[in-house]
């Protein structure tokens, strides 16, 4: 078969096969290569798994000597015949009776046979995800990928397509990044000098969007439960292991819903998808149990089977202060907790998830129920081990004289925000939503220490390469 058609055969298919024999073909690129004198070893991998399938070469291959060049890096198509492997830890391999060198690969390939910091990966993001530590990552964030959806769609949720760009903040944090075709250096001026954003090309400001939950809340209000799954960007200048400037959220809203119900889904909507990562990536995730994180498995396990601790924020400070411990940054009350804090309640205080509830209404976002004490807000964050905030959502303010109090305190300009108010007006219903990070999901899933390295082409201060 030309090397452009497609044989619809993997190699996940082929190791998987219930017994040996058959013709069959494997495309994909060269791993590894030895070559000794009336042998060579070519390991194929095409993504399709962590592992790869060894393709045994003999004198008899009538190109013999030019696939005694092979090397680490090639694409290539090889066919023969499918025989057990007498290799350990191999179920079959392809004794060769052709093989086609579609892609040579140069000398300075960057990939050779050795561990390369992920410092360096990053470096050619366009290469990485040939290697075994991002391959098995990018599957990983593949497979929960689909097992949000699928958590999402059995239970009657819609997919609601949220924009990217938006004139509305809906945060109300001021991390915005602005969208904009006017030229910089000569910019259209109103009288007073500002720039006229009324001959810009939306008539108006406008801006990336920081989360599509507001766009999400008028979705409930038509459909009860639907979700979002999109990109999402913060200006934050954080240069950190857990923040990315582009990242990807999973936002969910449901109308007739309070905070308890929104924890409730919460909670099932983590063990869902940990579940199914377990089930249906074991290789990649045992990679990451032996080389990245040891207790990678045990902890998904053991989240999926034990319940998750609620506890109120103010509780939760006592904790902290009873701690004995010295932390980084102070703990008091109405201050919002660092990522110190959040992972000595999950890692240590806890074992385990924790859902913190009702912080300090000062420190969370303007659209979030108040309760009666006039102090805190229905609130709520999912804490994990080693990531801290994985999930932070809450019941929304469904009265419209509260919603509009909340907004002159946090002094927001209601104009962007009209229709978000009209929801408030025309059949409103107490409703709760809450957003996942995506990458932290799977940074968490796979043990890997920093986030860049659970998106494909991470986007960060200083940085946005490929
Ligand atoms: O807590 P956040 O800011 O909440 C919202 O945006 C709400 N609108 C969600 C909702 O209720 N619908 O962000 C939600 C999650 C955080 O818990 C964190 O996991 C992740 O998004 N996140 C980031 N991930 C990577 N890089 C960043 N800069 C992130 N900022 C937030
Ligand atoms: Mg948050």
């Amino acid at each position: 078969m030309p090397a452009g058609v497609r044989s619809g055969e993997t190699v996940r298919g082929l190791l998987s096969r219930e017994r040996e024999g058959g013709r069959v073909e494997v495309r994909g690129w060269v791993r590894t290569a030895r070559h000794s004198k009336g042998v060579s070893f070519l390991e194929v991998s095409d993504g399709s798994c962590f592992a790869g399938l060894q393709v045994v070469a003999a004198p008899e291959l009538a190109n013999f000597e030019a696939v005694r060049g092979v090397k680490t890096g090639c694409a290539i198509v090889a066919g023969g015949e499918l025989v057990r492997s007498q290799g350990k830890g191999q179920s079959f391999e392809v004794q060769a009776d052709a093989i086609e060198i579609v892609g040579e690969v140069e000398d300075d390939y960057p990939l050779q046979k050795k561990r390369h910091s992920f410092e360096f990966l990053r470096t050619i993001a366009h290469l990485r995800p040939r290697t075994n530590t991002i391959g098995a990552v990018l599957r990983v964030r593949s497979a929960a990928a689909h097992a949000i959806h699928e958590f999402f769609q059995e239970r009657g949720f819609l997919l609601l397509h949220s924009p990217i760009i938006t004139a509305s903040d809906a945060e109300g944090a001021g991390e915005l990044f602005r969208v904009t075709t006017l030229d910089p250096s000569e910019p259209p001026r109103t009288e007073d000098g500002s720039v006229d954003s009324t001959r810009d090309f939306f008539g108006r400001e406008a801006f990336l969007t920081v989360s599509g939950q507001l766009e999400a809340e008028i979705a409930a209000s038509a459909f009860t439960d639907v979700y979002t799954f999109g990109p999402t960007f913060r200006a934050e200048n954080s240069n950190t292991s857990r923040h990315l400037a582009e990242f990807w959220m999973v936002e969910p809203e449901m109308a007739f819903c309070d905070l308890e119900g929104d924890m409730d889904v919460a909670e099932a909507f983590l063990k869902h998808v940990f579940a199914a990562v377990l089930e249906r990536c074991p290789d990649d995730m045992a990679f990451f149990a032996q080389r990245i994180d040891k207790t990678a498995i045990e902890t998904l396990q053991h989240i999926v089977d034990t319940p998750f601790e609620r506890v109120a924020y103010t509780e939760a400070v006592e904790i902290l202060e009873r701690s004995g411990r010295s932390f980084e940054f102070p703990v008091e009350w109405g201050l919002d907790f660092q990522s110190e804090h959040e992972r000595f309640l999950a890692e240590e205080h806890y074992e385990r998830p924790v859902v913190v509830t009702d912080y300090p209404a000062s420190i969370k976002a303007f659209y979030m129920y108040a309760n009666d004490d006039g102090k805190t807000v229905r609130a709520m964050d999912v804490l994990v081990p080693k990531v801290g905030e994985l999930i932070g959502g809450s019941q929304r303010e469904h009265r419209l004289d509260v919603l509009e109090r909340r907004m002159a305190e946090a002094e927001l300009d209601t104009d962007p925000y009209w229709w978000y108010l009209d929801l408030r007006r025309y059949g409103s219903t107490p409703h709760a939503g809450f957003g996942l990070g995506f990458e932290r999901l799977v940074q968490f899933m796979t043990g890997m220490a920093n986030i860049r390295d659970v998106i494909p082409f991470p986007r960060v201060p200083g940085a946005a390469e490929f």
